[in-house]
């Protein structure tokens, strides 16, 4: 079992404002396949293919297909120790705010209320063209879907060379720059923005924590690297500030 130093929960009881920022690695001991390394989906797939405006747009029933196929296996897969330790932590540490890059709806699942979606949510789905949110089920057995403006409707999640959506994404780099204690948990810290996030917050007075089984860019910088699970470590953490 990992050494979480005390320090750290002392830091995390005096602390004013706490940032998590967390990427693929918080959902993979849920069975969420991670997008880099070893089994990462984008050493299968192609991200231009499956996740930008011009693969939708030259193949949308293959996106859809894609689309389909993972909200049935997030569908399936349950929220994890690590998700759980954050939503505690939301409920433990006076202004706490959580920021995912992860689509797949396991930090609300898992009972975090505070969330920005940096990469949307793939339980949503919106027009192309007008951006209205839309309902209904999607059947891909029924054919695509339509807005009632007749523009195409897809997922609701960020995709190659799209902007985020903006209110999160001002909203995290505020809580960034405020925050005194900021973690950075299961992400290689390759994507931006949401990349910069730790590297702002550490600029701004922040001591940064790394959770990850392995080190990453952000690591050299980092206050604290604590190698190993996310699901391991951050209850482990929940554990000793109780
Ligand atoms: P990556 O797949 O790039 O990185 C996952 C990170 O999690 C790696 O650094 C792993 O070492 C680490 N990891 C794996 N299992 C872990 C565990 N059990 N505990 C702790 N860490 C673990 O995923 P992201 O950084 O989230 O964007 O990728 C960022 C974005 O790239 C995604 O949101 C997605 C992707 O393309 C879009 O689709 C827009």
């Amino acid at each position: 079992m990992i050494n979480i130093p005390e320090q750290l929960i002392a830091r995390l009881k005096n602390a004013s404002k706490v940032v998590a920022s967390t990427g693929a690695g918080v959902s993979a001991e849920s069975g969420v396949p991670t997008f880099r390394g070893q089994d990462g989906i984008w050493n299968k797939m192609n991200p231009e293919e499956l996740a930008s405006v011009d693969g939708f747009m030259a193949n949308p029933q293959l996106v859809w297909e894609w689309y389909q196929y993972r909200r049935d296996l997030m569908d399936k897969v349950e929220p994890n120790p690590g998700h759980k330790a954050l939503a505690d932590l939301e409920k433990m540490v006076s202004d706490f705010t959580l920021i995912t890059q992860n689509v797949d709806n396991l930090h609300r699942r898992a009972g975090s209320s505070r969330i920005l979606e940096l990469h949307g949510n793939v339980t949503r789905n919106k027009c192309l063209a007008c951006d209205k949110p839309y309902a209904e089920e999607i059947r891909l057995d029924k054919g695509l879907p339509y807005c009632s403006c007749g523009g195409m409707i897809r997922p609701d999640v960020v995709w190659f060379g799209e902007m985020l959506p903006e209110r999160e994404i001002r909203a995290a780099f505020a809580a960034a720059e405020e925050a005194d204690l900021f973690f950075s948990i299961g992400t290689s810290t390759l994507v931006q923005p949401a990349a910069a996030l730790p590297f702002l917050a550490r600029r701004n007075g922040a001591y940064v924590v790394e959770i990850n089984i392995e080190p990453t860019g952000l690591t050299t910088i980092s206050d604290l690297f604590l190698q190993g699970k996310s699901g391991e470590i951050l209850p482990e953490i929940v554990r000793l500030l109780r």
